[in-house]
């Protein structure tokens, strides 16, 4: 054989090895996307090239729970220690999740041979993310379509703000409102009750196909109810189809839900020297990283640091687990509805009781339902989490007297919501006012914007460290003191109006 062909020879054989190489790459590569995912793709591409580029962007398209499975604890991302064969060694496709437990779920259907459902819930993230679902359950999030629409004092609050008005009789009453309106206003955060109406057949690109048909979705609350009985989306803090840690670590994820006046987290938050410093240095920091390492990938808290986040050190000591039980960290329930206590020991708290059979956490002359809330010691202990975090960046002496301030604001606030709640009893004993519906004349509505509004931003305010305009002139101490000025002038000239009227008799 001559030089050349010898040359021509290896050259050949390199060549092929390399193809090889190349195909049997490739071919593992699809053998990890399963038979099934592959051909929900090969339509999906085309009708939703939007979903389909996300999820191939997203961790869920790229490793095996097996692959995931071999990290240690602190690294590790799927938290069962159990999870079927026949999941393990494919990466997690639109067959794994939308096909998981299709007998539990009333909205499964038959789509191109295979039982389908589209509302992939928390049990169905369980099988693979087993921890984060159980800890969820004990969030009040999970429990908040319940938690409003099982408790008749704040139907109350649903009917009359949503519902439509009438005027009869020189009166003015609401009519109950309608599914739709509560599905985009309390309930677009609170979460629906998405329920299967049967099914229908479309016609599509692809030919004739049945769908179900499901009321109070789309929707992504914190509690919300799904079809298969569980409750709760983890899409409100990890939208689909990229499901990433990134987004639930930054403050905007829940601005969606904790801004309003009533609960205003985030607009606090925006203002304070943590806001600041994440405006800043956001670009800076590492968003990815499991654990988180303060100091090295943050400088500054944002919500997830202070209430959810694995935080480690440099040297990998733990400073606090993670949990999505969103109270571990809370020794307070600072919401008052009028009262702020200690945080309720069940998240159900549509289950709790007071001496006057209201559904609520306290009396109205503001003594603590004390038997449906944690103990003193278990309030230390979650206190305790929460400053170890602050003590990763602070002394003691800073994180103290910061946590003095916030009993004090408490305290003081509880005091102020009491003469207001004082005064609308009076109005209501001495019939000025009906107390039917606690929400429904204008006076009413003075003595709620009292705790729903202006305490609550005011405590708010001192628990997150800043946003001092929160407590002060912008729907805070100001407003409170002022509307409660305006509702004892109130009283004084309608009890006058009163008594001029029966001296008239
Ligand atoms: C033959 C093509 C085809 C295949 C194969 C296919 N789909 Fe679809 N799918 C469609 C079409 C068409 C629609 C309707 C799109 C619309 O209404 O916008 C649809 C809708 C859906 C919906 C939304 C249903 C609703 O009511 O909102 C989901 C979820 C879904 N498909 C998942 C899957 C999964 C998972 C697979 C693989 C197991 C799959 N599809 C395979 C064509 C296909
Ligand atoms: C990690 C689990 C997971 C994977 C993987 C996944 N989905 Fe989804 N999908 C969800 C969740 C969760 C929702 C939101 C449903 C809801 O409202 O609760 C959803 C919603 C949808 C919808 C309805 C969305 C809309 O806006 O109309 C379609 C269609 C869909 N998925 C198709 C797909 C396709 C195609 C793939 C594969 C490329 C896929 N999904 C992969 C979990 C998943
Ligand atoms: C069949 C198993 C499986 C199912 C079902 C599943 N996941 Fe995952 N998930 C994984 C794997 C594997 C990873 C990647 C782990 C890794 O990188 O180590 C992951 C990663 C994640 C991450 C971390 C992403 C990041 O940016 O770090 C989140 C968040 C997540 N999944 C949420 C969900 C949600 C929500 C659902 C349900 C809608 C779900 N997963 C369903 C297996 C699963
Ligand atoms: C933009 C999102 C959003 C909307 C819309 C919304 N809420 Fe809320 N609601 C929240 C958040 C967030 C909390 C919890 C805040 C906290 O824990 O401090 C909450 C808490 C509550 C609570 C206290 C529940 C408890 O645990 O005791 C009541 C009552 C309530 N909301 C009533 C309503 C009513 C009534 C409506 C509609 C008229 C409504 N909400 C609309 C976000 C919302
Ligand atoms: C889709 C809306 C929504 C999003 C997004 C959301 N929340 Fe909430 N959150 C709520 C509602 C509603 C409640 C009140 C539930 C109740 O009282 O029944 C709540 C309650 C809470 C509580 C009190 C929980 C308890 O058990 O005491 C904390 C803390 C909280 N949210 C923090 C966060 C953080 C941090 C984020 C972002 C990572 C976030 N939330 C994202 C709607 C939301
Ligand atoms: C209220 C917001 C919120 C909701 C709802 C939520 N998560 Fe998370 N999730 C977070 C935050 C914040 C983190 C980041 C924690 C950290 O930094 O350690 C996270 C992280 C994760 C991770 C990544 C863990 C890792 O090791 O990288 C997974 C997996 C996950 N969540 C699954 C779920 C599942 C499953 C659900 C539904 C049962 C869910 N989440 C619901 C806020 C939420
Ligand atoms: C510096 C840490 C820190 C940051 C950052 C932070 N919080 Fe808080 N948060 C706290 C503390 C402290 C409390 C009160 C603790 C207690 O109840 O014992 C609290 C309480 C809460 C509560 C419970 C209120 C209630 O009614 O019981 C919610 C909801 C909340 N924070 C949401 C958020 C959101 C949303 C963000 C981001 C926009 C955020 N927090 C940022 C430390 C923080
Ligand atoms: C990742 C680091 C980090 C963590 C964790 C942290 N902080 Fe901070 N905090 C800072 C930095 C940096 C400043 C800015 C100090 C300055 O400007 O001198 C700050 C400022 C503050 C301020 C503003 C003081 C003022 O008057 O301007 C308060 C209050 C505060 N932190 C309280 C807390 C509390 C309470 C916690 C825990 C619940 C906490 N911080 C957690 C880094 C952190």
């Amino acid at each position: 054989m001559g030089f050349v062909m010898k040359v021509l020879k290896s050259i050949l054989f390199i060549f092929s090895l390399i193809l090889f190489f190349a195909f049997n790459s490739s071919i593992n590569g699809q053998k990890k996307i399963s038979e099934q995912t592959q051909e929900c793709l090969d339509c999906h591409s085309d009708i939703h090239p939007g979903i389909v580029h996300q999820w191939k962007e997203s961790l869920h398209s790229q490793i095996t729970p097996a692959e995931a499975m071999k990290k240690d604890k602190l690294h590790r991302k799927v938290s069962s220690l159990q999870i079927p064969d026949s999941l393990k060694n494919k990466v997690v496709g639109c067959y794994e999740c939308h096909g998981l437990n299709p007998k539990n779920h009333k909205d499964t259907f038959e789509h191109n041979g295979y039982m389908i459902h589209v509302v992939v819930s928390p049990k169905d993230c369980a099988v693979c993310h087993k921890e984060e679902a159980k800890q969820y359950s004990g969030n009040l999030m999970a429990h908040a379509y319940d938690n409003l629409m099982g408790n008749s004092v704040y139907k109350q609050l649903v009917k009359t703000t949503n519902g439509v008005p009438q005027t009869k009789n020189q009166s003015l009453n609401f009519k109950h409102p309608t599914k739709l309106t509560n599905a985009e206003s309390c309930l677009y955060c609170h979460g629906t009750k998405v329920e299967v109406k049967g099914f229908e057949t479309k016609e599509t690109d692809f030919g004739e196909m049945e769908f179900p048909v499901l009321t109070g979705w789309p929707n992504q609350g914190v509690g919300r109810v799904n079809p298969d009985g569980s409750l709760g989306s983890c899409t409100s803090c990890h939208s689909r189809h990229d499901f990433s840690i990134k987004m639930a670590r930054n403050p905007a994820t829940c601005s969606e839900c904790h801004k309003g006046p009533d609960v205003p987290a985030y607009k606090v938050y925006s203002v304070s020297k943590h806001g600041n410093i994440y405006n800043n240095n956001k670009s800076k920091w590492n968003w990815e990283s499991v654990p988180w390492t303060v100091g090295k990938d943050f400088t500054a808290p944002t919500c997830a640091s202070c209430h959810a986040s694995l935080i480690v050190d440099e040297s990998g000591n733990v400073i606090a687990e993670r949990t999505h039980k969103f109270n571990d960290r809370l020794a307070w329930r600072l919401i008052g509805v009028p009262y702020s206590q200690a945080h309720p020991k069940i998240p159900e708290i549509s289950k709790i009781k007071n001496k006057a059979g209201l559904q609520l956490v306290s009396e109205l002359n503001g003594e603590p339902a004390k038997n449906f809330l944690i103990t003193p010691a278990e309030q230390d202990k979650r206190n305790k989490r929460m400053k170890k975090v602050c003590s990763s960046c602070h002394s003691s002496s800073w994180v103290d007297n910061h946590f003095k301030r916030l009993e004090n604001t408490i305290k003081e606030t509880n005091k102020l919501v009491k003469a207001a709640t004082s005064l609308m009893i009076k109005i209501w004993n001495e019939k000025l006012a009906d107390d039917s519906n606690l929400f429904d004349e204008a006076i009413e509505r003075e003595w709620t914007s009292i705790w729903l509004f202006y305490t609550n931003s005011t405590k708010f305010t001192s628990a997150m460290g800043g946003g001092g305009d929160y407590g002060v002139f912008a729907e805070g101490r100001f407003q409170a003191t002022q509307t409660l000025m305006k509702m004892y002038d109130w009283y004084k000239q309608h009890s006058k109006m009163k008594k001029l009227s029966a001296e008239k008799k």
